[in-house]
């Protein structure tokens, strides 16, 4: 896996981070950085940074930040050798490959030819007797065999090893059907199929690659759907059920829906647009992923109570995005006097295709399904029904960012509660100062508790020691500022770093700088893990000033060995300690803290 170095040096001097980043993102120069909108979460003013100077790029928001492989690896979905050779088709340069990562690429290749393979397998057995089973089953749900042919259904036989001995006769091996969760081992090692007596529904992604399967049972029983597990061309927060085909869609929008069968009624009915996230919550990984494809999504969830918590959970991630957002409410139906739950296929079936279009032109945006839920929580017949009201919304209306939004709502609810538009205005007011007095307080706790904010995001990264940490981290900082200020020799030992991976940075700048390579944070891409590359590029985003450098250099040095002896319980023998004693000496003071 690895790359000769000398090829990943100039691959990153080929990789310009402002020329990389600024191909997926607007940038706009403020100062000696670049800023723009961050591509790795939802939000509406740029904290997405980059420096040209330190070949880096940095989000307030989010915490991550990188060098362009890290950039790469990040924004396409790919591992470090992936984003590598992309990086270098991208700048014309040849890959010098190594036998495994041709394994790797290959193996890949094989999981995705095999799900193909198998897909076929089960949609051939729909056809065939084996299939009658799950024909019935398509024929109540009223799905078409044209629709079953669109979506690649198929059929897994009632049997323990059918699809294991087909595929195995292909040349695929039972590791391999393992690995891509079509088999499973029993306590005695034993293989067997996973999925027995079924509707299959491939999960095929934008490339049309058949990464996973969905499937149902034909009758009551448990598990109702039975999904891939994680495999390594299937991570399911990356992928959207239908999608495949939603993206050709001449819709406007893409309909967001929970379940796979949603997605085929609806398909079926001519919503050529509409997606399912398979029974999970939305992610941001998804919402990226449909950006690609629509700048408006209908969030089209069941109409009990956990679809009303699923749209709200959504609504979060959407709220603060580029997306507009709608939400399409479908009504409850009253059965024997009851209220039952009712999905987007239920409702197809039962009204027709027209009234759904009718919903979905008339279909809510963000803040009115937020309203009515509010408004839905409160007596708006009595007076302590509006008060409350009014107290609740008044809090919703003044986290709207748009003015216009505020305005136009305010005067909706004062009309709910039966206030007059002023008295509501008002009350958006003081909601709107508690907010801000709210934000204070607690950037103000933030920023009386450096060392927790020093604490890097990941947990398993933390800090034990603060102090030392705090020196060490400016250590790396002069470091990339200004190799020179460096003595030949190395000033301290990897292991006298309180953290260890900060220990792991130095030593791999030092070694850069000893072999004569550029000392850069772009470099370490291939030896740190994302969230480790964040937390370092973190450390390069505090100032440090080269002008004190020597003097900031010993200072840091010398609080990292005491601290280091601390531990060791020893005193401090350090035989490199000469080397920081000359600077204390040359420049006398010492003890200031620098950073
Ligand atoms: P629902 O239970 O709402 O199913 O689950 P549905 O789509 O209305 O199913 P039908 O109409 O009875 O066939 C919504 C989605 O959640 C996932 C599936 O992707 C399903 O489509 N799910 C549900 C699971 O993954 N496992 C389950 O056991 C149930
Ligand atoms: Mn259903």
């Amino acid at each position: 896996m690895a790359f000769p170095q000398n090829f990943l040096d100039e691959l990153i001097a080929r990789s310009d981070i402002v020329d990389v980043v600024g191909s997926y993102v607007q940038l706009q120069r403020k100062g000696s950085n670049l800023f723009g909108l961050c591509p790795f979460h939802s939000e509406k003013t740029g904290s997405f940074s980059v420096s040209p100077d330190k070949q880096i790029y940095y989000c307030f928001g989010c915490k991550k930040g990188g060098g362009a492989v890290n950039f790469i690896m990040e924004e396409e979905h790919l591992s470090f050798p992936d984003a590598v050779r992309f990086l270098a088709k991208r700048a014309g340069m040849e890959v010098p490959e190594e036998e495994g990562d041709r394994e790797a690429g290959r193996k890949r290749q094989r999981l995705l030819d095999l799900n193909r393979d198998a897909a076929k397998f089960y949609y051939q057995l729909l056809q065939q007797p084996e299939g009658q089973a799950v024909r019935s089953y398509l024929e109540r749900r009223q799905i078409s065999r044209g629709t079953a042919v669109k979506f690649g259904m198929g059929a897994s036989p009632d049997a323990w090893d059918v699809l294991l001995t087909a595929m195995t006769k292909r040349g695929y091996t039972k590791s391999e059907l393992l690995e891509a969760g079509l088999a499973v081992q029993n306590k005695n090692g034993g293989l067997y199929d996973k999925f027995r007596s079924r509707l299959m529904l491939p999960v095929i992604d934008t490339r049309g690659d058949v990464v996973a399967f969905g499937s149902r049972v034909l009758d009551k029983s448990e598990p109702k759907y039975m999904n891939s597990s994680e495999t390594p061309v299937y991570s399911k927060r990356r992928v959207l059920y239908g999608l495949n085909l939603a993206k050709k869609s001449k819709r406007p929008n893409i309909i967001l829906c929970e379940g796979n069968l949603d997605i085929v009624t609806l398909h079926q009915a001519g919503f050529d647009n509409a997606v399912a996230s398979m029974g999970t919550a939305l992610t941001v990984e998804q919402t990226r992923l449909l950006s690609r494809f629509t700048g408006e999504v209908v969030l089209c969830y069941d109409n009990d109570n956990a679809g009303k918590i699923a749209t709200e959970r959504a609504l979060q991630i959407l709220n603060n995005s580029e997306f507009s957002v709608k939400v399409l409410q479908l009504p409850r139906r009253l059965v024997n006097g009851e209220y039952v739950k009712q999905d987007a296929d239920d409702f197809i079936k039962l009204q027709g295709p027209d009234a759904f279009e009718r919903l979905l032109s008339g279909s809510e945006n963000g803040v009115e399904f937020r309203m009515a839920q509010v408004a839905g929580k409160h007596d708006l017949g009595s007076d302590e029904g509006r008060i409350a009201y009014c107290g609740e919304i008044s809090d919703l209306l003044a986290g709207l960012s748009s003015a216009v939004e505020r305005e136009i709502y305010t005067a909706r609810a004062a009309e709910a509660a039966k206030i007059t538009p002023e008295a509501m205005k008002l009350e958006v007011q003081r909601a709107f100062g508690q907010r801000l007095a709210r934000e204070k307080r607690a950037q103000l706790r933030r920023d009386l508790n450096p060392a927790a904010q020093l604490q890097p995001r990941e947990r398993t990264l933390r800090y034990e020691n603060v102090r030392s940490a705090r020196a060490e981290e400016g250590i790396l900082r002069l470091l990339l500022l200004d190799e020179s200020l460096f003595p030949s020799q190395p000033p301290l030992a990897a292991e006298q770093f309180s953290s260890s991976l900060l220990g792991r940075a130095f030593a791999a700048l030092w070694q850069a700088k000893t072999d004569g390579r550029t000392v850069s944070m772009a470099s370490l891409a291939a030896t740190f893990s994302p969230e480790e590359m964040s937390h370092l590029t973190a450390i390069c985003q505090q100032p440090e000033s080269a002008r004190n450098g020597k003097q900031a250099l010993a200072d840091y040095i010398r609080i990292v060995q005491t601290e280091a002896a601390k531990r060791t319980g020893g005193t401090q023998t350090d035989p490199l300690l000469a080397a920081t004693e000359k600077y204390k000496d040359k420049k006398g003071t010492g003890g200031k803290q620098h950073g």
